[in-house]
């Protein structure tokens, strides 16, 4: 038998990378999440390997090993990194027509003519998250998330717990080599998975994309390495020599270094093309893995080289998007939700049916006309669907199937929880309770958006915990989250009682609360979960007031309509007056005022940063765009000017300094004129703002 000190230099890295990794799976497993595979004897003799190993091997050893940890630190949030190349995304297409204009358009493109060959590689496209390695001198130096394509975040630390990642290259792979591709969970470590959440008492993923993402957005690299993940390579970002001519070389290349592929296809005209399609849309639910289209790309790298880009994707590949999935399954039941806002949401309960992979066993009816409209009663067979991300959906009722016995669904008139009033507006689709403060409901929902992943992202605090903490009365309102650990031992009792609950889970839980006493103003309004103030709203008053004080401020002040501070925030373009009341309202009342205060006691706010590159000439000038742009959307003109660090107004006020208006533009440009603001067409705007 080889001896350990035999091994050779190579072989002694691979051992090492495998313990390191095996190790670090077993921490994972016993101390996050209770759940040891092996015994403690068969552990130590793991890691007396690994230490024998380190010390005939010293250059082995680095700050990674499981040798140089005890415990674990964990890190404050992602760092952001800069892509070198810019992570695109992908065109879809849906129909064969589709795939035929896009060839052609390829074609025309290149100027080829019917009979010059055009070879396109179709890959499944991997239902995951993309992710960029960066090589240097074959050593990964760096994983990153694609983020917003030009910034990512760096997961460095998190992704080498991943098997399918080689941390180091062969000797004849360039000195800088990025490598894209998608991490995904297989569908058996997803079950896996959701199984051993749901027995915690944490939430479960809807899918396994969000498994996925969840497991490498863990500030805790060993929560990532107790979670089953996969990595394939797909495409290239910097590289400091080319690999190769075409697609399936790069891929093959890949392969050769130690990447996993995923299979691939090569087609030379549009009838192989949409063999393939037919052939992978069939293969589809016995895949390991879930896939939700197939991609095409153009092989020839020259090719793609000259295509280039069109907004954010390249026009050398596009992504074939299966259909929607559909099943036919039972209507059990119709449950009304109570939302964060009152909202009541009707949902299906179904008789759970397998759709593509995954068990479905609720769908959303949306409101009630949505199920007067489809006539969908109680005991009815349905045809249900599922689609990429959305929550399954019921598409129609089979009413040629019923046999008389089903029921139709009486409109509720009051709170299923609290039993207030339910009322529905006048031109509203939604019914909402009135019992606001009293209603347990919204103010559980109301903390579970709190801890939510856009907002304070307190890992540990699942729907399940949050639920036993206000049924302990622990937990009532945000602040009692932050003062939980202040409060412990005696007071906590009540919730030890609960089942999956025990001093690691409550020692945890401390951790990652205090991991985020510090949080950035645009998430902290997130949080609030005022009504009608979403993510991107949040990040809007976030840049335009800066920090809470004098949010609140001008809230307060904008009681007044006659106010400025209103004027100025209904001005803000994206913002309306139905919106402004919401946020208003949220001020207005004293209990939520105490919340703030009381927040502020327990965490710090960081005020926003803008993003900008540096003194521009619309810096800190009011910008009115009006009329139809035509180099540019709305969207894209509004975010370059905030980008300067100009105010995107929605109306024409004195205090406008620009409209830049583009075709039939009216009433705004009237008032400009009226006014004497400075009034700008497209190009003179592009003109200005180059400086
Ligand atoms: S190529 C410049 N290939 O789909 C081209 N993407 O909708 C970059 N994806 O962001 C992408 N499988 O996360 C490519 N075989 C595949 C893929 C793939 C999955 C993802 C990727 C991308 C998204 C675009």
């Amino acid at each position: 038998m080889n001896s350990l000190f035999d091994l050779e230099q190579e072989d002694a890295r691979v051992r090492h990378d495998a313990l390191s990794k095996e190790i670090r799976r077993h921490d994972a497993l016993y101390y996050q999440n209770d759940a040891p595979e092996i015994s403690d004897a068969e552990y130590d003799k793991l890691r007396q390997e690994l230490e024998a190993l380190e010390a005939k091997h010293p250059e082995l050893i680095h700050a990674e090993s499981p040798t140089q940890k005890v415990g674990a630190a964990p890190s404050k949030g992602f760092k952001k990194v800069r892509h070198a190349v810019p992570m695109l995304s992908l065109s879809n297409v849906f129909s064969e027509e589709d795939v035929s204009d896009f060839l052609t358009r390829i074609r025309k493109f290149l100027s080829l003519s019917e009979t010059d060959p055009l070879e396109i590689l179709a890959e499944p496209k991997i239902d995951g998250l993309s992710c960029s390695l960066r090589y240097e001198n074959r050593e990964l130096v760096m994983a990153a998330t694609r983020g917003d394509g030009a910034e990512g975040e760096d997961i460095t630390a998190n992704v080498k717990t991943i098997g399918d990642v080689p941390q180091s290259l062969p000797s004849n792979a360039p000195d800088i080599l990025e490598v894209r591709g998608e991490i995904y969970m297989g569908r058996a470590a997803f079950e896996q998975l959701n199984k051993r959440q749901e027995e915690e008492g944490k939430n479960v993923f809807a899918n396994p994309r969000n498994a996925a993402a969840g497991s490498v957005r863990q500030l805790n690299s060993e929560i990532t390495a107790g979670r089953e993940l996969g990595f394939f390579g797909y495409a290239l970002g910097e590289v400091s020599v080319s690999i190769g001519e075409t697609q399936k070389e790069v891929r093959e290349k890949l392969k050769s270094w130690g990447f996993t592929e995923s299979e691939h296809y090569f087609c030379v005209s549009l009838a192989e093309v949409m063999d393939v399609y037919e052939d992978i849309l069939e293969k589809r639910p016995d895949l390991e893995y879930e896939i939700d289209g197939i991609v095409y790309k153009v092989n020839r790298l020259d090719y793609q080289e000259r295509l280039g880009f069109v907004a954010r994707s390249p026009r050398w590949a596009t992504a074939h998007k299966f259909p929607a999935e559909q099943a036919i399954t039972r209507l059990t039941a119709i449950d009304i939700q109570v939302g964060r806002t009152g909202a009541l949401t009707p949902v299906a309960r179904l008789e759970p049916v397998t759709v593509c992979g995954v068990v479905v066993s609720n769908a959303t009816l949306h409101n009630e006309d949505e199920i007067k409209r489809k006539d969908i009663r109680i005991g009815d067979l349905v045809v249900i669907q599922r689609a990429g991300d959305v929550i399954p959906q019921v598409v129609k009722v089979l009413d040629d199937r019923r046999d008389g016995s089903e029921k139709e669904f009486e409109v509720v008139e009051e709170c299923p929880i609290c039993h207030s009033l339910a009322i529905r507006e006048e031109g509203e689709a939604v019914r909402r309770c009135t019992g606001g403060l009293i209603c347990e409901a919204q103010a559980v929902e109301r903390l579970k958006h709190f801890v939510s992943r856009l907002a304070f992202d307190i890992e540990g605090l699942g729907d399940k915990i949050i639920k036993d903490f206000w049924e302990c009365e622990l937990v009532r309102s945000p602040v009692d989250i932050f003062t939980l650990e202040e409060r412990n031992k005696d007071t906590l009792t009540p919730i030890r009682a609960k089942e999956g609950w025990g001093d690691l889970s409550e020692k945890n839980l401390f951790e990652s609360i205090n991991d985020r006493r510090e949080i950035e103003f645009n998430r902290f309004i997130y949080a609030l979960g005022i009504r009608q103030i979403g993510e991107a709203t949040a990040k809007m008053l976030a840049a335009r007031y800066g920090n809470l004080e004098v949010l609140r401020e001008a809230m307060i002040e904008a009681q007044s309509h006659e106010s400025e501070a209103y004027q100025a925030l209904i001005d803000i373009d994206g913002i309306g007056a139905a919106m402004a009341d919401d946020l208003i309202g949220f001020f207005a009342e004293d209990h939520n005022l105490e919340v703030l205060d009381g927040l502020a006691q327990q965490i710090t706010i960081k005020p926003f940063e803008r993003q900008q590159i540096a003194e521009s000439p619309v810096t800190g000038k009011t910008v009115v765009f009006t009329g139809k742009l035509v180099q540019f959307s709305r969207q894209e003109a509004k975010a370059k000017a905030e980008v300067l660090g100009a105010k995107v107004a929605g109306s024409v006020s004195k205090k406008t300094d620009y409209v830049v208006a583009g075709e039939d533009s009216g009433s705004k440009l009237k008032k400009a004129q009226e006014l004497g603001v400075t009034v700008l067409n497209e190009d003179e705007w592009l003109e200005l703002i180059k400086g």
